[in-house]
């Protein structure tokens, strides 16, 4: 969507998956769905090096809203866990220099029984989001018909733009449509919203990274044209820092969705964060790479017998990214080729390996080892060639 927003992938931070629908306050006040969650979280990423790195979304997820609607017929938050409203959260954040995400569905009632947006009352909603100095607005699809989706997205869209405050716009349309065409316009998602849900959820576990990463692989060829600067393909949230993931396969979630240009919104506890998860997560090269201007999503160029991944991903300055992706269980895997066999063209390159932090020299032609770990990664960084540096000074 062309409304001059996410011209990278948005990053930042986003409930649902880590606290899912979880109102009880008396008991669980710590984790339940209210203000103090998004101001505990807004604070961690103001002052734990989070803001610095791009993570400014804070989104609420649904269970938010109260269960009925104003006497003017409005949406309000729940008055015992937002009791400032939303609003003032909105202003919290941004004195903070961070920015507020709110959440909706299409049809009569959101996916957790919450009043839902329906098509009449897509522009009252809007208006109350705008007015309320929100940032971005994720549209989600229980309760709504097919005909009703197609009238429906395309109106919030106008609806947004209309309120003249920029709010980027998530679409779970397409994860409800199945995600593929005929059913499923790529060209109309990019001219209406600026990422889009193609799959289903992600959970706390390593089967959902891997299913995720499946699906978007096996459908790369349809989803890569689709991204591009304020149009992004989201295979959902970062669980870094959860339960379900080893270190290993947290490098692994990272550097995928890195390479894959995807949104970038954790859904985890930043008050007791482990240190590796954190530094996983705040891996600026790994941000880099995400956050490429050119805004092209990566793909899986090689799929070897050994059960390793090749992923690559064309960046600014004539740079790459690539992502070895071991599918293996056994033991770490050394994996031998050379940049010529991965397609690059004959010169001399510079690697930054994004994880260890080594750099090292390599021609086109040389064979070299990479050591994977078992549902890990190694992740390059790949400089443009030397020669053609020099072409530009001689
Ligand atoms: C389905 C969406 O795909 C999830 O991300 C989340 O928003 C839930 N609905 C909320 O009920």
């Amino acid at each position: 969507l062309d409304n001059g927003l996410m011209r990278t992938p948005p990053m930042g931070w986003l409930a649902w998956e880590r606290y899912r629908c979880d109102i009880d306050c008396e008991h669980d006040p710590k984790n339940c769905i209210s203000e103090n969650l998004f101001i505990d979280m807004a604070d961690r990423l103001a002052e734990d090096g989070w803001r610095e790195l791009g993570y400014v979304y804070v989104n609420i997820d649904d269970c938010w809203s109260s269960k009925e609607r104003d006497k003017q017929g409005r949406l309000q938050a729940d008055p015992k866990r937002f009791p400032g409203g939303i609003k003032k959260l909105a202003r919290y954040l941004h004195d903070r220099g961070l920015k507020l995400g709110i959440y909706g569905d299409m049809g009569t009632l959101t996916c957790g029984g919450y009043p839902g947006t329906p098509l009449d009352k897509i522009e009252l909603d809007a208006q109350t989001f705008a007015e309320w100095e929100v940032d971005m607005f994720k549209y989600d699809g229980c309760y709504s018909n097919a005909t009703e989706q197609e009238q429906g997205y395309p109106l919030m869209s106008k609806a947004l733009n209309a309120t003249g405050r920029p709010i980027g716009y998530s679409c779970s349309w397409p994860a409800y449509q199945g995600g593929l065409p005929p059913k499923v316009n790529y060209t109309q998602l990019g001219q209406i919203c600026n990422l889009w849900r193609n799959y289903g959820d992600i959970q706390d576990s390593w089967d959902s990274v891997l299913n995720i990463v499946n699906w978007f692989s096996e459908n790369q060829n349809v989803l890569i044209p689709a991204a591009g600067p304020g149009r992004w393909n989201d295979p959902d949230m970062l669980i870094v820092g959860d339960f379900g993931l080893s270190m290993e396969q947290s490098r692994s979630q990272m550097a995928l969705w890195a390479i894959m240009a995807a949104p970038l919104f954790m859904s985890n506890d930043l008050r007791t964060i482990s240190s590796r998860a954190r530094s996983i997560l705040q891996n600026k090269m790994a941000i880099s790479i995400n956050q490429d201007p050119l805004g092209i999503q990566g793909r899986l160029i090689l799929k070897e017998k050994s059960n390793i991944d090749v992923f690559w991903r064309p960046l600014s300055n004539n740079a790459s990214a690539l992502v070895f992706f071991s599918r293996r269980t056994d033991m770490p895997y050394r994996y031998q080729t050379s940049l010529a066999k991965l397609n690059y063209t004959t010169g001399s390159y510079k690697v930054f390996d994004v994880f260890t932090e080594e750099t090292m020299k390599l021609k086109d032609s040389t064979d070299f080892v990479v050591s994977v770990n078992p549902t890990g990664v190694v992740m390059w960084y790949v400089s443009a060639p030397a020669k053609s540096n020099l072409r530009q000074f001689y």
